[in-house]
Protein backbone atom coordinates (compact mmCIF):
# COMPACT_ATOMS: atom_id res chain seq x y z
CA UNK A 1 0.00 0.00 0.00
CA UNK A 2 1.51 3.52 -1.11
CA UNK A 3 1.51 6.19 1.73
CA UNK A 4 1.78 9.53 2.20
CA UNK A 5 0.76 12.96 2.39
CA UNK A 6 -0.77 15.19 -0.36
CA UNK A 7 2.26 17.04 -1.26
CA UNK A 8 2.85 19.48 -4.52
CA UNK A 9 6.23 19.97 -6.66
CA UNK A 10 6.55 23.05 -4.32
CA UNK A 11 6.87 21.67 -1.06
CA UNK A 12 3.03 22.54 0.21
CA UNK A 13 1.42 19.81 1.92
CA UNK A 14 -2.60 19.96 1.91
CA UNK A 15 -4.20 18.91 5.18
CA UNK A 16 -7.43 20.71 4.73
CA UNK A 17 -10.35 19.55 2.76
CA UNK A 18 -12.93 21.36 1.42
CA UNK A 19 -15.99 19.64 0.26
CA UNK A 20 -18.60 20.96 -2.01
CA UNK A 21 -21.74 18.99 -1.09
CA UNK A 22 -23.77 21.05 -3.74
CA UNK A 23 -23.77 23.73 -6.16
CA UNK A 24 -27.01 24.53 -5.61
CA UNK A 25 -28.04 27.59 -3.29
CA UNK A 26 -31.08 29.69 -1.95
CA UNK A 27 -29.44 32.67 -2.52
CA UNK A 28 -28.16 34.57 -5.39
CA UNK A 29 -25.52 36.69 -4.80
CA UNK A 30 -24.36 38.91 -7.77
CA UNK A 31 -20.82 38.37 -6.73
CA UNK A 32 -21.63 34.08 -7.56
CA UNK A 33 -24.63 33.71 -9.78
CA UNK A 34 -26.76 35.41 -11.66
CA UNK A 35 -30.53 35.92 -11.21
CA UNK A 36 -31.90 32.94 -12.52
CA UNK A 37 -29.26 30.59 -11.28
CA UNK A 38 -27.28 28.06 -12.93
CA UNK A 39 -27.86 25.10 -14.68
CA UNK A 40 -26.90 22.48 -11.49
CA UNK A 41 -25.47 19.61 -11.97
CA UNK A 42 -27.77 16.12 -12.55
CA UNK A 43 -28.43 14.05 -9.51
CA UNK A 44 -26.47 11.42 -10.85
CA UNK A 45 -23.55 13.16 -11.75
CA UNK A 46 -23.60 14.23 -7.93
CA UNK A 47 -21.73 11.92 -5.05
CA UNK A 48 -23.92 10.31 -2.73
CA UNK A 49 -23.64 10.64 1.11
CA UNK A 50 -21.71 7.01 0.95
CA UNK A 51 -19.45 8.19 -1.64
CA UNK A 52 -18.78 11.57 -0.28
CA UNK A 53 -18.05 9.78 3.05
CA UNK A 54 -15.64 7.54 1.75
CA UNK A 55 -13.34 10.05 -0.26
CA UNK A 56 -13.51 11.78 3.38
CA UNK A 57 -12.35 8.34 4.83
CA UNK A 58 -9.37 8.05 2.52
CA UNK A 59 -8.47 11.58 2.91
CA UNK A 60 -8.07 10.88 6.79
CA UNK A 61 -7.22 7.68 6.80
CA UNK A 62 -4.26 8.00 4.32
CA UNK A 63 -3.41 11.27 3.00
CA UNK A 64 -2.58 13.51 6.42
CA UNK A 65 -6.18 15.27 5.91
CA UNK A 66 -6.61 16.83 9.52
CA UNK A 67 -9.74 19.48 8.80
CA UNK A 68 -12.67 19.13 6.77
CA UNK A 69 -14.95 21.98 6.27
CA UNK A 70 -18.48 21.09 4.20
CA UNK A 71 -19.34 24.21 1.42
CA UNK A 72 -21.13 24.09 -1.50
CA UNK A 73 -23.38 26.03 -3.31
CA UNK A 74 -25.21 26.17 -0.56
CA UNK A 75 -24.45 22.71 2.13
CA UNK A 76 -27.66 22.85 4.32
CA UNK A 77 -29.41 22.80 0.91
CA UNK A 78 -28.09 19.00 1.45
CA UNK A 79 -30.86 16.24 2.81
CA UNK A 80 -27.84 13.85 4.11
CA UNK A 81 -25.70 17.11 5.48
CA UNK A 82 -25.88 15.93 9.44
CA UNK A 83 -25.71 12.47 8.71
CA UNK A 84 -22.19 12.98 6.59
CA UNK A 85 -21.31 15.48 9.61
CA UNK A 86 -21.75 12.31 11.90
CA UNK A 87 -19.82 9.98 10.21
CA UNK A 88 -17.18 12.51 9.26
CA UNK A 89 -16.38 13.24 12.73
CA UNK A 90 -16.16 9.65 14.06
CA UNK A 91 -13.37 8.95 11.26
CA UNK A 92 -10.16 8.73 13.42
CA UNK A 93 -8.00 10.49 13.74
CA UNK A 94 -10.89 12.82 14.37
CA UNK A 95 -10.94 15.28 11.86
CA UNK A 96 -11.58 19.58 13.04
CA UNK A 97 -15.31 19.62 11.30
CA UNK A 98 -17.22 22.65 9.79
CA UNK A 99 -19.69 24.78 7.47
CA UNK A 100 -19.12 27.83 5.23
CA UNK A 101 -22.81 28.35 4.94
CA UNK A 102 -25.18 31.56 3.94
CA UNK A 103 -27.20 30.30 7.17
CA UNK A 104 -30.58 29.88 5.84
CA UNK A 105 -32.13 27.08 7.28
CA UNK A 106 -29.42 26.51 10.16
CA UNK A 107 -31.56 28.05 13.12
CA UNK A 108 -33.47 25.08 12.30
CA UNK A 109 -30.19 22.70 12.29
CA UNK A 110 -27.80 23.90 14.24
CA UNK A 111 -28.54 21.87 17.58
CA UNK A 112 -28.65 18.99 15.11
CA UNK A 113 -25.23 19.57 13.40
CA UNK A 114 -23.34 20.24 16.98
CA UNK A 115 -24.73 16.82 18.31
CA UNK A 116 -23.70 15.40 15.02
CA UNK A 117 -19.81 16.98 15.99
CA UNK A 118 -19.78 19.91 14.08
CA UNK A 119 -17.29 22.06 15.45
CA UNK A 120 -18.12 25.88 13.80
CA UNK A 121 -19.33 27.57 11.47
CA UNK A 122 -18.22 30.32 9.21
CA UNK A 123 -21.51 32.33 8.05
CA UNK A 124 -21.51 34.56 4.77
CA UNK A 125 -23.01 37.73 5.22
CA UNK A 126 -22.37 41.24 3.84
CA UNK A 127 -24.71 43.66 5.44
CA UNK A 128 -27.13 43.91 8.33
CA UNK A 129 -28.75 46.43 5.96
CA UNK A 130 -32.27 44.40 4.88
CA UNK A 131 -32.28 46.58 1.49
CA UNK A 132 -28.55 45.83 0.78
CA UNK A 133 -28.59 41.91 1.57
CA UNK A 134 -31.71 41.85 -0.78
CA UNK A 135 -29.74 43.75 -3.61
CA UNK A 136 -26.68 41.73 -2.88
CA UNK A 137 -28.32 38.00 -2.59
CA UNK A 138 -31.50 38.90 -4.77
CA UNK A 139 -33.64 37.46 -1.26
CA UNK A 140 -35.44 39.36 1.47
CA UNK A 141 -33.90 36.72 3.92
CA UNK A 142 -32.13 38.78 6.13
CA UNK A 143 -33.86 37.87 9.14
CA UNK A 144 -33.58 34.39 8.55
CA UNK A 145 -29.80 35.05 8.59
CA UNK A 146 -29.56 36.29 11.95
CA UNK A 147 -31.63 33.94 13.01
CA UNK A 148 -29.09 31.49 11.93
CA UNK A 149 -26.29 33.04 13.28
CA UNK A 150 -27.54 33.37 17.05
CA UNK A 151 -28.86 29.19 16.85
CA UNK A 152 -24.90 28.69 15.89
CA UNK A 153 -23.86 30.42 18.82
CA UNK A 154 -26.48 29.06 20.99
CA UNK A 155 -25.56 25.58 19.63
CA UNK A 156 -21.62 26.12 20.57
CA UNK A 157 -20.86 25.96 16.91
CA UNK A 158 -18.15 28.85 17.81
CA UNK A 159 -16.33 31.09 17.31
CA UNK A 160 -18.72 31.76 14.81
CA UNK A 161 -17.07 33.72 11.60
CA UNK A 162 -18.74 35.93 9.37
CA UNK A 163 -17.29 36.29 6.05
CA UNK A 164 -18.62 39.53 4.11
CA UNK A 165 -17.76 40.47 0.93
CA UNK A 166 -17.33 44.09 -0.09
CA UNK A 167 -19.04 45.52 -3.04
CA UNK A 168 -18.06 48.93 -4.29
CA UNK A 169 -21.12 51.36 -4.19
CA UNK A 170 -23.09 48.77 -2.66
CA UNK A 171 -22.18 48.03 0.78
CA UNK A 172 -18.67 49.38 1.20
CA UNK A 173 -19.63 52.46 2.68
CA UNK A 174 -20.99 50.36 5.95
CA UNK A 175 -18.59 47.94 6.95
CA UNK A 176 -17.47 49.75 10.33
CA UNK A 177 -21.60 49.15 10.77
CA UNK A 178 -21.26 45.59 9.57
CA UNK A 179 -17.84 45.39 12.38
CA UNK A 180 -19.74 47.01 15.23
CA UNK A 181 -22.52 44.52 15.02
CA UNK A 182 -20.60 41.53 14.51
CA UNK A 183 -18.62 42.59 17.80
CA UNK A 184 -21.82 43.17 19.78
CA UNK A 185 -23.10 39.93 18.76
CA UNK A 186 -19.72 37.82 19.76
CA UNK A 187 -18.96 37.20 16.14
CA UNK A 188 -15.32 37.03 14.43
CA UNK A 189 -15.25 39.23 11.08
CA UNK A 190 -13.84 39.07 8.34
CA UNK A 191 -14.08 40.75 5.34
CA UNK A 192 -13.03 38.91 2.16
CA UNK A 193 -11.33 40.94 -1.26
CA UNK A 194 -13.92 39.51 -3.85
CA UNK A 195 -12.20 37.10 -6.58
CA UNK A 196 -12.88 36.05 -10.12
CA UNK A 197 -14.90 33.36 -9.46
CA UNK A 198 -18.71 34.85 -10.62
CA UNK A 199 -20.84 32.49 -13.34
CA UNK A 200 -21.01 35.70 -15.29
CA UNK A 201 -17.44 37.03 -15.14
CA UNK A 202 -18.51 40.10 -13.67
CA UNK A 203 -15.24 40.98 -11.69
CA UNK A 204 -13.05 43.48 -12.53
CA UNK A 205 -9.65 44.17 -10.82
CA UNK A 206 -10.23 47.89 -11.29
CA UNK A 207 -12.93 48.24 -9.31
CA UNK A 208 -12.62 45.31 -6.88
CA UNK A 209 -12.69 46.60 -3.11
CA UNK A 210 -9.14 46.22 -1.71
CA UNK A 211 -7.83 44.93 1.57
CA UNK A 212 -6.27 48.70 1.92
CA UNK A 213 -9.05 50.30 0.94
CA UNK A 214 -10.75 48.03 3.44
CA UNK A 215 -8.38 48.85 6.71
CA UNK A 216 -8.75 52.84 5.47
CA UNK A 217 -12.89 52.10 6.11
CA UNK A 218 -12.24 50.46 9.52
CA UNK A 219 -9.46 52.79 10.81
CA UNK A 220 -12.11 55.74 10.12
CA UNK A 221 -14.17 54.36 13.05
CA UNK A 222 -11.91 52.31 15.21
CA UNK A 223 -8.55 51.27 16.16
CA UNK A 224 -6.52 48.24 14.33
CA UNK A 225 -3.58 46.77 15.74
CA UNK A 226 -1.89 43.48 14.70
CA UNK A 227 -2.83 41.05 16.54
CA UNK A 228 0.02 38.72 18.32
CA UNK A 229 -0.10 35.65 16.13
CA UNK A 230 1.59 34.71 13.33
CA UNK A 231 -0.11 34.34 10.36
CA UNK A 232 1.02 30.66 9.19
CA UNK A 233 -1.36 28.98 6.83
CA UNK A 234 -4.19 31.09 7.85
CA UNK A 235 -5.05 33.65 4.98
CA UNK A 236 -6.88 36.06 7.32
CA UNK A 237 -4.82 38.80 8.38
CA UNK A 238 -5.65 39.32 12.25
CA UNK A 239 -6.28 42.93 13.80
CA UNK A 240 -7.23 43.38 17.58
CA UNK A 241 -10.09 46.36 17.20
CA UNK A 242 -9.60 48.76 19.66
CA UNK A 243 -7.25 47.19 22.11
CA UNK A 244 -8.83 43.89 22.04
CA UNK A 245 -10.21 41.57 22.78
CA UNK A 246 -13.03 41.66 19.84
CA UNK A 247 -10.72 41.09 16.11
CA UNK A 248 -11.06 41.47 12.79
CA UNK A 249 -9.69 39.62 9.82
CA UNK A 250 -9.39 40.80 5.90
CA UNK A 251 -8.16 38.33 3.59
CA UNK A 252 -6.49 39.58 0.80
CA UNK A 253 -6.81 36.94 -1.57
CA UNK A 254 -5.78 39.05 -5.10
CA UNK A 255 -3.82 41.87 -3.75
CA UNK A 256 -1.82 39.96 -1.21
CA UNK A 257 -2.19 36.43 -1.89
CA UNK A 258 -1.27 34.12 0.34
CA UNK A 259 -0.41 30.97 -2.30
CA UNK A 260 2.86 30.16 -1.18
CA UNK A 261 1.47 29.20 2.51
CA UNK A 262 -1.87 27.26 1.11
CA UNK A 263 -2.80 23.74 3.06
CA UNK A 264 -5.95 23.25 1.05
CA UNK A 265 -7.05 20.74 -1.65
CA UNK A 266 -10.97 20.85 -2.71
CA UNK A 267 -13.44 17.58 -4.16
CA UNK A 268 -16.21 19.03 -5.80
CA UNK A 269 -19.82 18.07 -5.57
CA UNK A 270 -19.80 15.79 -8.22
CA UNK A 271 -16.51 13.90 -7.10
CA UNK A 272 -13.20 15.93 -9.34
CA UNK A 273 -10.50 16.78 -7.25
CA UNK A 274 -9.64 20.46 -7.64
CA UNK A 275 -5.62 21.74 -6.00
CA UNK A 276 -6.69 25.22 -6.25
CA UNK A 277 -9.71 27.15 -6.25
CA UNK A 278 -8.16 28.53 -9.60
CA UNK A 279 -7.25 24.89 -11.21
CA UNK A 280 -8.21 24.95 -14.43
CA UNK A 281 -7.69 21.05 -14.49
CA UNK A 282 -9.63 18.44 -12.02
CA UNK A 283 -9.04 15.08 -11.36
CA UNK A 284 -12.32 12.49 -11.54
CA UNK A 285 -12.27 11.00 -8.34
CA UNK A 286 -15.79 10.09 -9.12
CA UNK A 287 -15.27 7.61 -11.89
CA UNK A 288 -12.63 5.66 -9.80
CA UNK A 289 -15.09 5.32 -6.97
CA UNK A 290 -17.43 3.83 -9.52
CA UNK A 291 -15.39 1.54 -11.11
CA UNK A 292 -15.22 -0.34 -8.52
CA UNK A 293 -10.97 1.17 -7.37
CA UNK A 294 -9.64 0.21 -4.10
CA UNK A 295 -9.04 2.78 -1.31
CA UNK A 296 -5.52 2.97 -1.78
CA UNK A 297 -5.94 3.31 -5.36
CA UNK A 298 -8.44 6.03 -5.39
CA UNK A 299 -5.46 7.70 -2.58
CA UNK A 300 -2.69 7.01 -5.43
CA UNK A 301 -4.85 9.14 -8.01
CA UNK A 302 -5.61 12.06 -5.07
CA UNK A 303 -2.04 12.38 -4.84
CA UNK A 304 -1.28 12.94 -8.61
CA UNK A 305 -3.47 15.38 -8.94
CA UNK A 306 -1.51 18.00 -6.52
CA UNK A 307 1.32 17.54 -8.34
CA UNK A 308 0.16 20.04 -10.88
CA UNK A 309 -1.15 22.14 -8.41
CA UNK A 310 0.47 25.79 -9.87
CA UNK A 311 2.41 28.01 -7.52
CA UNK A 312 -0.01 30.49 -7.41
CA UNK A 313 -3.19 32.05 -8.77
CA UNK A 314 -2.12 34.48 -10.84
CA UNK A 315 -4.83 36.61 -10.84
CA UNK A 316 -2.71 39.95 -11.38
CA UNK A 317 -0.95 37.98 -14.43
CA UNK A 318 -1.92 39.23 -17.83
CA UNK A 319 -2.42 35.59 -19.05
CA UNK A 320 -4.77 35.07 -16.23
CA UNK A 321 -7.73 32.86 -16.90
CA UNK A 322 -10.87 32.26 -14.77
CA UNK A 323 -11.57 28.92 -13.78
CA UNK A 324 -14.55 27.70 -16.41
CA UNK A 325 -16.50 26.85 -12.99
CA UNK A 326 -17.95 28.99 -10.69
CA UNK A 327 -17.39 29.36 -7.08
CA UNK A 328 -20.11 27.59 -6.08
CA UNK A 329 -19.50 24.14 -8.59
CA UNK A 330 -15.94 24.32 -6.69
CA UNK A 331 -16.76 25.43 -3.12
CA UNK A 332 -15.15 28.36 -0.99
N1 LIG B 1 -15.01 36.38 -4.09
C1 LIG B 1 -14.80 36.27 -2.74
N2 LIG B 1 -15.57 35.55 -1.92
C2 LIG B 1 -16.60 34.91 -2.47
N3 LIG B 1 -17.53 34.14 -1.93
C3 LIG B 1 -18.35 33.70 -2.90
N4 LIG B 1 -17.97 34.19 -4.09
C4 LIG B 1 -16.89 34.97 -3.85
C5 LIG B 1 -16.04 35.74 -4.66
N5 LIG B 1 -16.24 35.86 -5.98
C6 LIG B 1 -17.57 33.88 -0.49
C7 LIG B 1 -18.93 33.74 0.07
C8 LIG B 1 -18.70 32.79 1.21
C9 LIG B 1 -17.48 32.02 0.85
C10 LIG B 1 -17.76 30.61 0.50
O1 LIG B 1 -16.90 32.65 -0.25
O2 LIG B 1 -19.43 34.96 0.53
O3 LIG B 1 -18.48 33.47 2.41
FE1 LIG C 1 -25.19 31.08 -2.48
FE2 LIG C 1 -22.84 31.47 -1.30
FE3 LIG C 1 -23.10 31.91 -3.94
FE4 LIG C 1 -24.31 33.56 -2.19
S1 LIG C 1 -22.08 33.25 -2.43
S2 LIG C 1 -25.24 32.66 -4.06
S3 LIG C 1 -24.88 32.21 -0.54
S4 LIG C 1 -23.28 29.95 -2.92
Amino acid sequence: MSTGALVDDFGRTATDLRVSLTDRCNLRCSYCMPAEGLDWLPSEETLTDDEVVRLVRIGVERLGIREVRFTGGEPLVRRGLVDIVRRTTELRPRPETSLTTNALGLARTARALAEAGLDRVNVSLDTVRRDQFQEITRRDRLDDVVAGLEAAQAAGLGPVKVNAVLLRGVNDAHAPELLRWCIDKGYQLRFIEQMPLDAQHGWRRDTMVTAEEIFDALRGAFRLDPAEEPRGSAPAELFLVDGGPATVGVIASVTRPFCGDCDRVRLTADGQVRNCLFAREESDLRSSLRAGAADGEIAERWRAAMLTKRPGHGIDDLSFLQPTRPMSAIGG
